[in-house]
């Protein structure tokens, strides 16, 4: 039931040829206070057309306004304002989440068509950032969201498995790496040997070469390069194994840019062909005009780098996924290196390059200051997850000590907690880390959602509730505000796609779970069974939208 479309109907044969469809629509409004009406048409830009003032337009057009669903329309300061008869849109919103329940929602607006998604992402040998795992659940969303507007979402793990820094890595652990301690603490003994090699570099210049020769060599298969590599990576996928566990994220394929080495030399082969290739200081690049710094595709001792890894997986996306949307979900410091890849595959005659789309995000803080996994204090994304969990552990052994699993529902609402609080941040704001905040019972978290949740599912086990095709409401005035956000949740779906941002998911959650916490306030919900129907479009409607979050919610908490 789309009120708003059926507004813009009736306008458009209003208003003849003066506005289209879609522009009446864009224009609806809905007034600030609720006793100003539920939609509102601004009248101004027509007062050219029929040469009359907003004011008297208004007036004109809620005279012959007489739609079944239009209990009054009235002109308030060149506005149109209409107030909807409550009663059957409660009852026809109600009835089609019953009807629909998880389906509700959904839209065909990908029809099917492939959306590969970059995301995750992060670098062996080192700890999993802050950073990776914004790119993980802000992708793992927007993976979700596609899905439900009709998309088939290929979720991609890029590791960042390849490179000059392995040679590094590999140098520093035959000089000083301990077999015994990189096994019980992978991550953190790779992580300080790297730390070791930079420092001693520093005074050593041979280091920097010796490095560089063995990621030559490693690039080039060498057997105890590529061993300790290999090695290396393993570990790592371990470690990063783990926290996708606990987060419930999983990939379709995971393609690090090692995956792409044997693909790269068709790619030089192609800027060769196509004369786009030029020397610069040794090096080879490829000039992406004025305003940006050139490609830099082949370094001056032949080795490969991060753009021509990332060219060539582009191509391989296309070739083997045969994708409509190509998105890459990565912090904003590397919007530079997605412009220039665009660029290059644009001036090689991809048309599909258009449909590549960088989706940036801010930074995670602490305190004020960019959370630092570099130099020495390491935050290992691990723990952190483990320390939510047992939080929300402490707090449901307060709360709810006789609870059933109590350990399933600790680790829902302890990741749930983390993965909202990321999200409930527009993308490209920052974020400021903080677990104490995430996970309160009160305010915009995870947790307040998740527990609107479970009260929800409380009363409708309370009340014997079953589900029923026929829905019918008797305090209609009372839920209002309820049915207008329940039968705003398609459009907020389809505008969290739309801008990439899956904030607005968040945001639409909290203020529903505000609007049913004070109906429950104020009404005795169990003393009339129809109310039921609505909370039982509040469940429905809560779980979806934390599912499409990819965040759990348990019935009891
Ligand atoms: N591993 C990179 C990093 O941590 C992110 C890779 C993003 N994806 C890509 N296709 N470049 O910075």
């Amino acid at each position: 039931m789309d009120v708003k479309h059926l507004f813009a109907e009736e306008l458009e044969k209003k208003l003849k040829d003066s506005l289209n469809f879609e522009t009446i629509l864009t224009m609806i409004e809905k007034p600030k206070q609720e006793d100003m009406g539920d939609l509102a048409f601004p009248c101004f830009v027509l007062a050219k057309t029929f040469r009359k003032p907003p004011k008297e337009i208004a007036e004109e057009l809620a005279q012959d306004l007489d739609a079944l669903w239009v209990e009054e329309a009235e002109s308030v300061n060149g506005y149109l304002n209409i107030h909807l008869k409550r009663k059957p849109i409660a009852e026809a919103v109600l009835k089609e989440i019953a009807t629909k329940q998880s389906s509700y929602g959904e839209a065909n607006i990908g029809q099917g068509e492939v959306m590969t998604l970059d995301l995750s992402s992060p670098n062996i040998a080192k700890p999993f950032s802050m950073g990776h795992l914004r790119s993980t659940v802000i992708g793992n969303a927007i993976a979700l969201i596609a899905e439900k507007c009709g998309y088939k979402p290929i979720r991609i793990n890029h590791l960042g498995d390849w490179g000059t820094q392995f040679g590094k890595l590999i140098v520093a652990y035959q000089k000083w790496g301990d077999p015994e301690k990189v096994r019980a603490q992978p991550i953190k003994e790779l992580l300080e040997l790297y730390i070791k090699f930079h420092k001693e570099a520093e005074s050593n210049s041979s280091l920097e070469d010796e490095g560089r020769k063995a990621f030559k060599d490693l690039e080039a298969g060498d057997a105890e390069a590529l061993k300790l590599w290999k090695w290396f990576r393993e570990e790592s996928l371990k470690e990063f194994n783990k926290i996708y566990e606990l987060l419930g994220v999983s990939f379709d394929a995971v393609q690090g840019e090692a995956f792409y080495n044997d693909k790269m030399a068709a790619v030089v082969k192609q800027l060769e062909e196509k004369q786009l290739l030029e020397p610069s200081e040794g090096a080879m690049v490829v000039p992406v005009g004025e305003n940006h710094p050139p490609c830099l595709i082949k370094k001056k001792d032949g080795t490969t780098l991060y753009a021509t890894r990332d060219l060539a997986a582009a191509i391989y996306r296309h070739q083997t996924y045969h994708f409509s949307k190509s998105l890459y979900v990565v912090g904003n410091e590397q919007t530079l290196h997605f412009q220039q890849l665009k660029v290059v595959l644009e001036k090689m005659g991809y048309e599909w390059a258009s449909e590549m789309k960088h989706v940036p995000f801010g930074m995670m803080l602490k305190d004020g200051k960019k959370m630092s996994t570099r130099k020495g204090k390491v935050v290992l994304l691990e723990d952190v997850l483990n320390d939510a969990i047992e939080l929300a552990k402490a707090s449901i052994d307060e709360k709810n000590p006789e609870l059933e699993d109590k350990g399933a529902v600790a680790r829902q609402v302890g990741t749930g907690a983390v993965i909202f609080h990321d999200l409930k941040h527009h993308r490209m704001g920052d974020v400021e880390f903080s677990l104490e905040d995430m996970l309160k019972f009160e305010g915009n978290t995870g947790p307040y959602i998740q527990y609107t949740h479970a009260r929800a599912a409380s009363l409708l086990n309370k009340g014997g509730y079953t589900t029923t095709d026929v829905v019918s409401l008797n305090d209609e005035d009372e839920a209002w505000s309820i049915i207008k956000y329940l039968a705003d949740f398609p459009e907020a779906v389809q505008r969290s796609l739309n801008d990439y941002d899956p904030s607005l998911i968040a945001k639409y959650l909290f203020d529903l779970s505000k609007a049913f916490n004070k109906y429950y306030a104020n009404v005795r919900i169990l003393e009339d069974p129809e109310r039921l129907n609505v909370v039982f479009a509040i469940k429905t409607v809560l779980k979806e939208g934390l599912r499409l979050l990819g965040i759990k919610a348990p019935d009891a908490m």
